[in-house]
């Protein structure tokens, strides 16, 4: 099976050539289009996963063409081919919706790492959206996202035990997505067309939640001027959604463990018993069984809501779905911002991948969203993201070891007495971590000073300034940390 279909539009017969014979030998199926008319009647003809544009055909003004191409199909990934490498000409490129560009002559290298991304970022959103529609038609919850086995064997319970009334305790961290799946639960439920009602149990006092739960009558208490319906009676042929079970008063769980039981209950301050069908579903980020062990947590309560038990896995333990996510949340905050959809950057990706997630789904969803709101690129790269995320990037490969640089004190090892001019000063000290960080960014930049720049948002002279200040040899584009003061003390 082909890896994928590519398009190029070239006029020079060379770079045609030599641009299939390199792509088709990594196994995609290309083809190839002198001008910029026959390019447009080859997209006519059958879709491609990926377009190879050449900026500067002989019938064709190249943005033109690429807006062109953008209105007929908004989703084609679009490489531009450049003989020179500007960063106006990107600007102007990536506002007309490319997604990337080559200038020539390139590194074989660098073009297929480039095209297997763009390749790779169009089936991810097929995928997404072919997920999406099987949702729709198993269960009709399409905002699900996920492919790993975790997020899919859970999907496999909730449509197992949705049809049932069980009891549902979901548990796992923050914003792993435990009120997503209390609403999936419902509304994959015969109880779907009747009302969800969650209650957060964790921000109101007790009286004013029981209130608020059983309803009361009139002049129940001296605010209680008329009687009102409780949530349980809202919730009537529904589900109630019990957020932060944890945070319950013991005597507001005696009651529930009571509705629970008897499927009826009184309203504050009445004598009649009401009677409701109601499906109970209740999450915690709160291991509940340790909170029965310790004695704040009904035992009995416990096992009533435990009848079926969903583990939400943490972000960081299916990255795998981490793609899938930043695509589903960049396709929603690029529609909402009214923006071109937005993509990341191979070093943008990695670090989102590497990254931890402590705040999980949650987490990743506001950090799209920051990054698509800031945008003016297609394609989001490491500036754009937060720096909790970043601040891996920024000292990556480095690897600074504080006790390198620290002068001893008198009585460990290496001290010497008095005043010793071979130790290096803070001063010095300060300027070697400098250097180092300039230089393994200079490096990973391939020593290009512009785009360095650009990753330490500082302007480019400042960094011709430090380059020059601390002897970094950009000709020479070795380590410098080898003849640094402390490699070879003297210097
Ligand atoms: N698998 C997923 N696919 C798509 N969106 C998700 C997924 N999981 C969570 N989300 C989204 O992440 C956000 C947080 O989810 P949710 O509020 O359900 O988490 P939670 O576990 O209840 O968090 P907390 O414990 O902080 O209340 C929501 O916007 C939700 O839509
Ligand atoms: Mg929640």
């Amino acid at each position: 099976m082909s890896k994928g279909s590519i398009l190029v539009v070239d006029d020079e017969s060379e770079i045609r050539e030599g641009l299939e014979l390199l792509l088709s030998g990594e196994g995609y199926g290309v083809s190839s289009a002198e001008t910029g008319e026959s390019g447009l009647g080859k997209l006519e003809e059958r879709p491609y996963d990926l377009l190879l544009l050449d900026v500067s055909l002989p019938d064709r003004n190249g943005i033109d063409l690429l807006r062109e191409i953008r209105t007929r199909d908004p989703h084609l990934p679009i490489v531009l081919i450049t003989a020179y490498g500007s960063i106006d000409m990107a600007r102007a490129a990536f506002k007309s919706g490319a997604m990337d560009y080559i200038t020539k002559p390139w590194s074989n290298d660098e073009l297929l790492a480039q095209v297997a991304q763009a390749v790779e970022a169009r089936k991810l959103r097929e995928e997404n959206v072919q997920l999406k529609k099987a949702f729709k038609q198993r269960f009709n919850f399409p905002n699900i996202i996920g492919k790993s086995e975790k997020i899919q064997s859970l999907l496999d319970l909730v449509a197992q035990v949705a049809p049932s009334r069980s009891t549902v305790l979901i548990s796992g961290e923050s914003g792993t997505g435990k009120e997503l799946i209390a609403k999936a639960i419902h509304s994959a439920s015969t109880r779907a067309d009747k009302a969800f009602v969650p209650v957060n149990t964790g921000s109101i006092p007790v009286d004013l939640l029981e209130s608020q739960l059983f309803g009361h009558v009139k002049g129940a208490f001296t605010s209680a001027v008329a009687s009102k319906k409780g949530l349980f009676e809202v919730a009537d042929q529904g589900t109630i959604f019990f957020d932060e079970i944890a945070t319950i008063s013991p005597e507001t769980q005696a009651k529930l463990l009571r509705v629970i039981q008897e499927r009826e209950f009184m309203r504050l301050g009445g004598t009649e018993q009401i009677k409701v069908d109601v499906r109970i579903v209740a999450a915690s980020n709160i291991d509940l069984l340790t909170l029965v062990r310790e004695g704040r947590f009904r035992e009995d309560l416990y096992h009533r809501l435990n009848v079926i038990h969903l583990q939400l896995p943490p972000l960081r333990d299916r990255r795998e779905d981490v793609p899938m996510l930043l695509t589903h949340f960049s396709e929603r905050y690029c529609l909402e911002n009214a923006k071109p959809l937005r993509t990341f950057t191979p070093g943008a990706m990695k670090l989102l991948m590497d990254y931890d997630w402590p705040g999980n789904v949650r987490e990743l969803e506001n950090v799209v969203e920051r990054a698509v709101v800031l945008s003016i690129a297609e394609r989001v790269d490491v500036d754009l993201l937060p720096e909790t995320i970043r601040s891996k990037e920024i000292v990556r490969g480095v690897r600074l070891q504080l006790s390198e640089f620290m002068p001893p004190l008198p009585g460990e090892p290496g001290a010497r007495s008095g005043a010793d001019h071979s130790q290096p000063s803070l001063f010095q000290i300060m300027d070697e971590i400098e250097r180092r960080i300039i230089v393994d960014m200079l490096e990973r930049t391939n020593w290009n000073q512009t785009e360095a720049a650009e990753r330490f948002m500082i302007p480019l002279s400042t960094l011709n300034q430090k380059i020059k200040r601390l002897g970094i040899d950009v000709r020479r584009r070795g380590r410098m940390g080898d003849d640094s003061f402390l490699a070879s003390p003297g210097k």
